[in-house]
């Protein structure tokens, strides 16, 4: 599969992540977490340094301190050792999204870095602000030339951006635009997390290295496909971000439609990002909605009372749609999609359900006997595969059993958080579970049909911590 020289001869090259909003919730709650795991399961690169940049007042030891107290409050397990080894690794610098003299001065603190180490590093720029920031930003950094690598084959640079990418197709297509005219295509890698979500990353690998699967995945044998996104948080302090969004934008564009994709999407033939990323964005381009289907949004009770929230907003906190995939494959199979805030419980679950046999024994007290194959990407991380088997004793009854694999089952296994496989990938230049340009389009063209439905759908307004009803009338 991947070439394991090249991997590990990345890892000799120091490298500098400068993380802009580094005093941000993203950061905080993510990223210096999965560097640390990274460092301390010795999946860093051996000399490393890290480089926050914000708007935030601190200095060098200020800001190790505040790192350090994210650590430790993350939790005990951590060795203090590693923890004081890997925070003299942090320097910050203080400015403005949009104050090019601040990134002069980030300029000079990255040579300063390049001159103590004795070589031309490595750069990864991770970008964890807000998208309003995002247009000034990138401008700054590539007008500011550390993004120019030292040479074709050494000190290489790359961007990561988080999503939200754009508002709608259109800011979404100038964002892509910007970013194309400033990075070469191999520069840029936006960020999706769940495609780097262990159980997320399984699908290509179930569907694809077990024989017995793939002659069933299509039209002729699965009736349909459901793929939900429940939370049982709420939006929290999120309301300024969040109002004007909504559920649809927020994770229906990304997280849902990328599971889609990975379940629906033709074998790439090769395993490499350019055939991956072809063959999720041809899917992509093929959905649309079905007509004949139920549409549902909804908004939980006090959600306008949420802070920066407008009193009469209409934004979504739930959504159930259904699309359909153009194409021989699964022609005419419901592809149903539903996320929600403040529901009754946590669940990312990808389930396909087979049709039933035909002609179907049909006996005992399962009246429906459709296979499933569960995806749970979380709480727990496991995939099933239901199946019908005859009941023990004289009775000739048929009960549903099935057959699991829990990664929870092995207590050795490390959890690894996606943000972790996001940085890994970035070091080592493996765009694979990240986004391209055709990807992003296809998905906001989608949405975009979907937002324009939606606008004829009334709102309805559910209690916090309860499932919407779907009326199927
Ligand atoms: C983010 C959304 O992209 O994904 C959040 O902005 C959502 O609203 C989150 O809560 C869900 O991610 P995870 O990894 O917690 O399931």
């Amino acid at each position: 599969m991947k070439d394991i020289t090249r991997i590990k001869a990345q890892f000799n090259i120091p490298t500098i992540f400068t993380i802009f909003g580094s005093s941000g919730d993203l950061a905080k709650k993510k990223l210096f977490i999965s560097l640390f795991d990274l460092y301390s399961n010795e999946m860093l690169p051996d000399r490393f340094a890290i480089v926050g940049f914000a708007h935030s007042d601190y200095d060098d030891h200020s800001f190790r301190d505040y790192v350090q107290e994210i650590l430790v409050g993350h939790t005990e397990d951590y060795d203090h050792d590693d923890i004081e080894k890997f925070i003299s690794s942090i320097s910050y610098v203080q400015g403005s999204f949009t104050d090019s003299e601040a990134f002069s001065a980030l300029s000079e603190k990255l040579i300063a870095l390049d001159d103590a180490i004795g070589q031309c590093t490595n750069k990864l720029f991770h970008l964890a602000v807000p998208p309003r920031f995002y247009d000034d930003l990138l401008r700054n950094l590539a007008h500011s030339g550390m993004t120019i690598p030292c040479s074709d084959d050494s000190g290489w640079t790359r961007v990561l951006i988080e999503k939200p990418f754009g508002k709608d197709a259109v800011t979404a297509q100038e964002l892509d635009a910007l970013l194309g005219k400033l990075f070469k295509e191999e520069q840029i890698f936006r960020i999706d997390h769940y495609l780097a979500k262990e159980t997320i990353q399984n699908i290509l690998m179930f569907r694809f290295s077990n024989r017995i699967f793939d002659p069933v995945w299509n039209h002729e044998h699965v009736e349909k496909v459901e793929i939900k996104l429940w939370e049982d948080i709420d939006v929290a302090d999120r309301g300024a971000f969040y109002d004007g969004i909504g559920a649809l934008r927020d994770v229906g564009q990304n997280h849902l439609l990328q599971m889609l994709s990975l379940i629906a999407m033709e074998h790439p033939g090769e395993f490499t990002s350019k055939e991956i990323h072809k063959s999720r964005a041809r899917v992509l381009g093929d959905l649309c909605m079905s007509d004949t289907e139920h549409l549902m949004r909804g908004q939980y009770e006090g959600y306008c009372d949420i802070q920066d929230v407008a009193d009469d907003s209409e934004t979504e906190t739930y959504f159930h749609i259904t699309a359909q995939i153009n194409n021989d494959r699964w022609k005419d199979v419901p592809f149903i999609l539903e996320s929600g805030k403040a529901l009754h419980k946590k669940l990312t679950q990808i389930v396909v359900t087979f049709r039933e046999p035909e002609p179907c024994f049909c006996v005992g007290p399962e009246h429906t006997q459709n296979n499933k194959v569960i995806f749970d990407i979380q709480p727990e991380e496991k995939i099933t595969v239901r199946f019908f088997a005859k009941e023990h004793g004289l009775l000739t009854n048929i009960a549903q059993k099935d057959l699991a694999f829990s990664y929870h089952a092995d207590r050795e296994v490390r959890e690894v958080d996606a943000y972790e496989k996001v940085i890994y990938d970035a070091i080592i230049g493996d765009q694979v579970l990240f986004t391209n340009t055709d990807e992003v389009k296809y998905a906001w063209a989608f949405i975009s049909s979907v937002m324009e439905k939606m606008q004829d759908v009334p709102l309805t307004t559910y209690k916090r911590g309860t499932l919407p009803q779907i009326d199927t009338k």
